[in-house]
């Protein structure tokens, strides 16, 4: 179904205690962690998106069973071996994480498997998980990177050594899923990146040496025969939140306090980013859950805001976030610059793209490069022209921008596909109702 959302009015000021709905990152491990348990697990809170009931539908073909309450849900997983069945099919739907970790659990399918998904994910590179479980002994049917790929696990997949070198969470967790299910042990040298697999792992008692550096993770892992339930009351999820970080940032005479949220350090390269270009922002009441470090985020509307030359570092803990970035350095003053992102590009759509096109559509300068962006801000940005968001492959994360720029900017916005949010913040605009009339 097409919907096209409209704003032509910017937000009221606004003083506000929210919460998010639960991480995605973390939602999509329980799905996948719990479906290799005999035992029950339960999650809280787990996110009701169509990634995660993507997830639970993929666990189910592959023979657990899944519980819907009210409060939470419950799975019964397989075991480390999966029920195995003749010609089956796995749809990912518009999920990369999904899609690429569930490819690292199928190393032992001994059957030939069929993985597809949505327009968006069928473009997306998944080459850079199947090369590494080749080494595994996987076999893979199709000389294309992308989506639908058909593939065969062996009943005995060998440990391997991985050097990861992109800083994607989504590429080491493969492996070390596949590790999982593996003779002997695996060994990951990866360039830093969101740990919540390591977490998880640790949490479960795998067997698993972790000694991770400033810029890099090396984990040992060894195959194990079977693995525990995992019960979870799962933190609001960052990604979503800094939409909500930004508009109040970008609202004059704001305040917002969001509650119970996940800042694991290595999701929140926005928080420093922000600081660095003078938000006024406060992580309180922090606290550990299971490795995870959570807390509650307070944010203040922020007058002179400066530009950044992004340190590179953050990369990898703002992957998420760059778009949402964008749109305050369009508003800050002085030249931004943001360099080595061309992973934005390898995104639910080519995001360095999307952001860039979407900056100056509000008349903003920018200067694009394969794999950087240049941004002039403007701290006095006023739009008086309409601005048509279409044809953007659905990606979510360039429709909730596009609603905080709208928001935040003025102007007359015509936004299509509002369905979108249902990928991974199925509440978006539920949640901007509490917050202002929209
Ligand atoms: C994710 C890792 C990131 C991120 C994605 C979720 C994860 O991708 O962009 O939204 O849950 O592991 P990469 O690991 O490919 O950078």
């Amino acid at each position: 179904m097409k919907s096209n959302l409209i704003i032509k009015k910017k937000i009221n000021p606004f003083t506000k205690k929210i919460f998010i709905e639960g991480d995605k990152s973390i939602s999509i491990r329980w799905v996948l962690l719990s479906s290799l348990s005999k035992k029950k697990s339960r999650a809280y809170n787990l996110l009701k998106s169509e990634d995660v009931i993507s997830a639970l539908k993929c666990i189910k073909k592959l023979g657990s069973k899944v519980k819907i309450t009210k409060n939470y849900h419950e799975v019964i997983g397989t075991g480390i071996n999966f029920k195995e069945k003749k010609n089956l099919i796995l749809d990912a739907g518009n999920s990369g994480t999904l899609g690429r970790l569930i490819l690292g659990l199928l190393i032992n399918f001994k059957k030939k498997i069929k993985i597809i998904g949505d327009k968006s994910l069928s473009k997306r590179d998944f080459s850079r998980v199947t090369l590494p479980l080749k080494k595994f002994g996987l076999k893979i049917f199709s000389k294309k990177k992308g989506l639908p790929l058909i593939v065969q696990g062996l009943e005995k997949p060998e440990s391997i050594f991985y050097k990861e070198k992109k800083g994607s969470a989504q590429c080491k967790s493969a492996v070390m899923l596949a590790a999982l299910k593996s003779e002997g042990e695996t060994f990951i040298k990866a360039k830093k990146s969101r740990n919540h697999t390591e977490l998880l792992f640790k949490y479960l008692n795998i067997d698993m040496k972790n000694n991770s550096k400033k810029n890099i993770d090396m984990i040992k892992i060894k195959g194990v025969p079977k693995i525990n339930s995992l019960n979870y009351n799962i933190p609001g999820d960052i990604s979503s939140s800094s939409f909500f970080i930004v508009l109040t940032l970008l609202t004059d005479n704001s305040q917002l306090l969001i509650k119970n949220v996940n800042i694991n350090p290595s999701r929140i390269g926005i928080i420093h980013i922000l600081k660095k270009m003078g938000a006024y922002i406060k992580l309180i009441n922090v606290r550990n859950y299971k490795g995870e470090k959570i807390g509650d985020i307070f944010v203040k509307s922020s007058k002179n805001l400066k530009s950044i030359n992004c340190p590179t570092k953050y990369n990898s803990s703002a992957i998420d976030e760059f778009l949402i970035i964008f749109l305050v350095a369009a508003k800050s003053k002085g030249v931004s610059y943001f360099k080595n992102l061309s992973e934005l590009n390898q995104k639910e759509s080519p995001r360095l793209i999307w952001g860039s096109k979407i900056l100056n559509m509000m008349g903003v300068k920018t200067k694009l490069t394969e794999n950087s962006l240049k941004i002039y801000g403007n701290p006095k940005l006023k739009i008086n022209r309409k601005i048509l968001i279409q044809n953007y492959l659905k990606d979510h994360r360039v429709f909730m921008m596009s609603v905080i720029a709208a928001l935040t900017c003025g102007g007359h916005w015509y936004i299509s596909d509002m369905d979108s949010v249902k990928t991974s913040f199925p509440s978006f605009l539920k949640t901007l109702k509490k917050i202002s009339k929209v």
